[in-house]
């Protein structure tokens, strides 16, 4: 059971909220899932009524949901709405709020503060919240939700963890990767946990490597502000990938607990290999997008984007290779790779196969030996493959590949963005889904190397071209030949090269 709660977004008129939190909400809302007395309480300085808020929140649903609306639902949610005035900077408009929860029977006194800022904006707010009395639990719970990134590198993270650490408890505190709220990424667990064939091949004797993709065909949509200065190494591997890699790769937990699933995450963590200074470009790839073609339209390169520097070195393409020393996963290399503006918008985890001890079959075929496949498709598509090589009904003893297919998605399964699950989390406080602070600041131990030596290297940066599979340059990362980005998860994918 959810108890009520007041829900207060900072930064309610920004792009997250707008494209991601509110319409979260609002499913969860026509799921009949928030509880009845709910309230979501925007923070923003505009000097608006609580009715031009409510028209805004329409406007967004309805750009976010073209098909129409629940207009029972609708109706439902609007009376949840409400609209505090306020500059972030400003400590009275946090008096007033604490006045508006401690007097006003409209807010529960249980609430959470979704921090919908810039990163550099984090820490202040808190403070503020602090000074304002806020954070303290006398008659309700108190949260903060936390969004990404933490930190720009490992000291920023640190200290910004000590800030927090001055006005909450951790068990207040929820950092959030998105990703862990998609229902594609729990699969994995429930793939790995809940299958108890898989467990005895999962490790370093058959499997050969592990591919973690996420791709995308969007540019930087307008966030040269915030892009500039993280680049993909920090926005998409430092979290989303590195958190897909320990669902991949850890221990089974004890229980399925929040503590239990966080120990064994950290513990994958800890087992990257470090990576020297002096190794950073063997074991990482940079590349940055010229212009192009995706989906028949012409796109501008990254340097041509607005607000983006003309002599910018930052990175819109990072792949990483890394090795887990530890029993299971010794020798075993991860390879992880993310790129904007590529051919299209793809994230999937790859395991290959070790080849089978003997050729037994060399003579059936005239193809290199094909190896086995896991693939598990995290978007835009859901599902769960395997490959096996069969023989070609007929005289001949040829081979081919078949995939096994046990995607899981039914057409009238309701599909849910990673949101609704987290807010419902945060309001049913359950830190499962949400980083503990170790798991982050050993997720910058494993790049932080990188960010600096990609940092002092400012003069020349690989490019490719907008709509394409990212820098050619890539493949040195692979360890052998018969290594390669597996691009599409189509039958015998694994053999295009293409670009
Ligand atoms: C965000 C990154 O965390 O994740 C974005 O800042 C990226 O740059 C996005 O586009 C990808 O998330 P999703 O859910 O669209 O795959």
């Amino acid at each position: 059971m959810i108890e009520p709660c007041t829900l207060v977004i900072f930064g309610a008129t920004g792009n997250l909220a707008r494209l991601k939190l509110i319409p979260a909400l609002f499913q969860l809302e026509a799921a009949g899932r928030l509880p009845d007395t709910m309230v979501i309480l925007a923070f923003a300085r505009r000097p608006w009524q609580r009715e031009q808020w409510v028209n805004e929140v329409a406007d967004m649903l309805r750009a976010k949901f073209p098909q129409g609306l629940n207009e029972v639902a609708f109706a439902r949610f609007c009376t949840r709405l409400h609209y505090h005035q306020g500059d972030l900077a400003d400590p009275e408009a946090y008096q007033r709020l604490q006045q508006a929860l401690a007097i006003d029977s409209t807010f529960p006194h249980n609430a959470a503060f979704y921090m919908s800022i810039r990163p550099a904006e984090f820490s202040e707010v808190i403070a503020k919240l602090s000074g304002a009395g806020l954070l303290e639990e006398k008659e309700g719970w108190r949260r903060v939700v936390i969004e990404k990134p933490f930190g720009y590198d490992l000291l920023s993270a640190q200290v910004l963890q000590q800030g927090l650490s001055k006005h909450l408890n951790e068990n207040q505190i929820y950092r959030i990767d998105h990703y862990l709220g998609k229902g594609t990424v729990q699969n994995v667990l429930v793939f790995r946990f809940a299958n108890l064939l898989l467990e005895p091949v999962w490790n370093r004797n058959y499997i050969d490597h592990v591919q973690i993709t996420h791709s995308e065909t969007l540019g930087i949509e307008g966030r040269a502000d915030y892009y500039e200065g993280a680049g993909a190494l920090r926005d998409m591997i430092q979290s989303h990938l590195l958190q897909l890699l320990t669902l991949v790769a850890m221990e089974p937990p004890v229980m399925m607990d929040a503590e239990s699933l966080r120990d064994e995450k950290v513990k994958v963590l800890k087992a990257i290999r470090p990576i020297p200074q002096n190794a950073v470009h063997a074991h990482a790839f940079r590349g940055q997008y010229t212009h192009g073609n995706i989906n028949g339209k012409t796109v501008p390169g990254y340097l041509e984007e607005a607000g983006v520097d003309p002599g910018s070195s930052t990175e819109t393409y990072a792949a990483l290779k890394v090795y887990i020393d530890n029993w299971r996963w010794k020798g075993v290399p991860f390879y992880l790779r993310t790129g904007k503006r590529m051919i299209e918008g793809s994230s999937a985890i790859c395991i290959r196969f070790k080849n089978p001890p003997q050729h037994l079959l060399r003579h059936a075929h005239h193809d290199q030996f094909k190896p086995n496949w896991i693939l598990l498709g995290i978007q835009p598509n859901d599902y769960l493959k395997m490959e096996m090589q069969v023989k070609v009904p007929g005289l001949e003893m040829h081979t081919r590949t078949i995939s096994l297919d046990a995607s899981y998605h039914k057409e009238n399964d309701q599909k849910y963005d990673a949101y609704e699950d987290l807010l419902l989390d945060v309001m049913k406080g359950d830190h499962s889904l949400f980083l503990r602070y170790d798991e982050i600041e050993w997720a910058w131990r494993v790049v932080d190397p990188i960010v600096k030596v990609w940092s002092m290297e400012r003069d020349f940066i690989n490019t490719y071209q907008a709509g394409s599979w990212g820098p050619r340059g890539t493949y040195r990362l692979f360890d052998r030949d018969d290594q390669f980005w597996r691009h599409s998860l189509d039958i015998d994918g694994g053999d295009l090269q293409a670009y």
